[in-house]
């Protein structure tokens, strides 16, 4: 593994790897590090074109508990693609840093990034994928139910954006059943599909695309949601309301999926728009854990591509 871009170009034993590394970490997470001083003397650098919460602090927190130092640049500084180029930033940061942490739009802005810095680069979410959240998603419904093999995920709402690409990916190569409800024209990119169809053939997972919620949630493990509305497509948010408004997941919807299923968002969340509070709050949501896995997977693939023979003994 030379850069965490896409779980595309992470084989099955690779996101194996991470997730068994990532376990471990949290166990040992009471011990300042964790995983020793794996990034010692290491500066990684943190360049967002979007806002963010978890994944910004999942990042710092994991870099400086292994002993490196983060650099955030937020959207207002470094002008990427305005100012000066994303081959020129890539350049520049790579002669400094030792890996670049980057949330942009286009996916294609952080695939550059990787060809032009010489240095890792982590994809912290882009319009197409979110591969990190994905991986954080994954733990969780493993330390919830044991191997991930033959487990149900269903995803409701927008098909097609990153959180949904990054979670159908990852879940065909673990073996597991990906079923994904949205709304006509909202579908998952036919790239994604394709990719995911062929990883699940060999991994004997499966995927699905319903248009009906109910048909996904049936008798399923985990049940998915995101927001209707993604960061840069708010110019969309009226016809996006309506296409949506029957996929809400809410305490009937969760009603069909298994008794022990378990409910998941990456946040944030839009309360009342994609799921209801009460779901959200209760009992069933693993959101917290979710929340808190970013920062343990952000360990792992800091490891796996910074300090790859400390990895392998994690
Ligand atoms: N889930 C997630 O990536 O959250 P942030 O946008 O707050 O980083
Ligand atoms: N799909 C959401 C995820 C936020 C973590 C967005 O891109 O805004």
């Amino acid at each position: 593994m030379k850069h965490f871009i896409t779980l595309d170009e992470i084989s099955p034993a690779d996101i194996r790897r991470l997730l068994a590394a990532s376990v471990a970490l949290k166990k040992r997470r009471s011990r300042r590090g964790g995983a020793g001083d794996v990034l010692k003397g290491a500066t990684v650098a943190l360049l967002f074109e979007k806002p963010s919460l978890r994944t910004r602090v999942s990042f710092e927190v994991a870099i400086t508990k292994l002993g490196g130092h983060p650099v955030y640049l937020g959207p207002t500084e470094v002008g990427l693609g305005k100012r000066e180029s994303v081959a020129d930033v890539a350049r520049n940061l790579g002669r400094w840093v030792d890996a670049i942490v980057a949330r942009t739009f286009r996916h294609e802005t952080v695939q550059e990034l990787a060809q032009e810095s010489g240095v890792p680069v982590i994809n912290a979410l882009t319009d197409r994928e979110h591969p990190c959240q994905a991986l954080g998603d994954l733990m969780t419904i493993l330390e919830r139910f044991g191997p991930l093999k033959g487990r149900a995920v269903a995803f409701v709402g927008d098909g097609q954006n990153n959180v949904s690409h990054a979670l159908i990916l990852g879940a065909s190569k673990c073996g597991m059943h990906m079923r994904v409800a949205c709304p006509k024209g909202y579908e998952p990119a036919a790239a994604v599909l394709e990719s995911a169809k062929t990883a699940a053939a060999s991994s004997g997972g499966s995927i699905r695309i319903v248009n009906d919620p109910k048909t996904a949630v049936s008798g399923a493990d985990a049940v998915y949601t995101d927001v209707w509305i993604s960061m840069g497509f708010e110019s969309e948010s009226e016809s996006r309301r309506k296409a949506f408004a029957g996929f809400q997941v809410n305490s009937a919807l969760m009603a069909l999926a298994k008794k022990d299923a378990i409910f998941l968002h990456c946040l944030p969340a839009r309360r009342g728009e994609e799921v209801t509070d009460d779901v959200l709050d209760g009992p069933q949501s693993a959101v917290l854990d979710q929340a808190e896995n970013r920062m343990h997977t952000a360990k792992a693939v800091l490891a796996a591509l910074m300090a790859p023979k400390v990895f392998a003994k994690i």
